[in-house]
């Protein structure tokens, strides 16, 4: 990336964007899963969230939180592998220079923010993926065997815990970011949102 254009590539905006969006359908998978009861009954047919928009078929039945744990668990290390990409692309391309109308302050709160959040889109699935190999279940990719449990309970627990508060911290962060992406389009009405936007 030059570091004298005023805009992001189109490969850091998609990137973004797609890192963005699986991180939100992984916190609403997340938080969905978590209030499954433990004890409903297996099924083949899974209305996704319950929102009649998709119905998923399996071809064996699964018990509800089997069948959302699999899910999150997959979608989770296809963006891990996402986010790898994106940190990749980050540490060998520059990003364009903040605007010149930034104050001091909001230069040194938007680089901390950025440079935290890049940390917590990466402990956040590591956490997920330590703690499911933990379990006695492992990780299954869509269907497929990935990798197998160790079944250590203390681990389990331990990251069990790292990835809920890990998770508390990374919420806090991105609603100060988005309220930051806010704050330039309606208060500065300046480009900022335009940058990170294709077209
Ligand atoms: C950016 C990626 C991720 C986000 C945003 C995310 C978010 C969440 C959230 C919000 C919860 C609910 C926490 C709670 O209140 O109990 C959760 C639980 C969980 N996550 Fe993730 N997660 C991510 C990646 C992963 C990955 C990659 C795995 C494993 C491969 C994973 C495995 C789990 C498991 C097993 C639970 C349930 C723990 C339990 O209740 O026993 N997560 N995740
Ligand atoms: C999970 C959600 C999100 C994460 C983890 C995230 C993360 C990031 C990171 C790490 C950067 C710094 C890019 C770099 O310079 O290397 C960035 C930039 C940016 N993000 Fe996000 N973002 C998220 C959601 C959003 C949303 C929803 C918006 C819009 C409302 C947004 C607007 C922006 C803008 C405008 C920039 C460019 C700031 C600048 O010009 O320097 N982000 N984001």
């Amino acid at each position: 990336m030059n570091h004298n254009s005023t805009r992001y590539t189109k490969i850091a905006i998609v990137l973004h964007g797609l890192v963005a969006l699986g991180i939100f359908v992984m916190f609403a998978l997340g938080w969905y899963m978590s209030e499954i009861p433990k004890d409903a009954a297996k099924q083949t047919a899974f209305d996704l969230f319950d929102l009649g928009v998709y119905t998923w078929q399996l071809s064996e039945a699964a018990s509800p939180r089997t069948f959302y744990f699999n899910l999150h668990k997959s979608i989770g290390i296809t963006l891990l592998a996402v986010i790898a990409l994106r940190v990749l692309w980050r540490i060998t391309h520059r990003p364009p220079a903040m605007l010149a109308s930034y104050k001091a302050w909001e230069r040194k709160l938007a680089t901390g923010t950025h440079h935290l959040l890049y940390l917590l889109m990466i402990a956040m699935p590591v956490s997920g993926l330590i703690m499911a190999i933990n379990s006695k279940y492992g990780v299954m990719w869509f269907g497929i065997d990935f990798i197998g449990g160790l079944d250590n309970k203390n681990l389990r627990e331990l990251f069990h815990e790292v990835h809920e508060i890990v998770g508390l911290v990374f919420v806090a962060f991105i609603i100060l970011h988005i309220a930051g992406a806010l704050k330039h389009k309606f208060i500065d009405k300046d480009d900022t949102l335009k940058r990170m936007s294709l077209k």
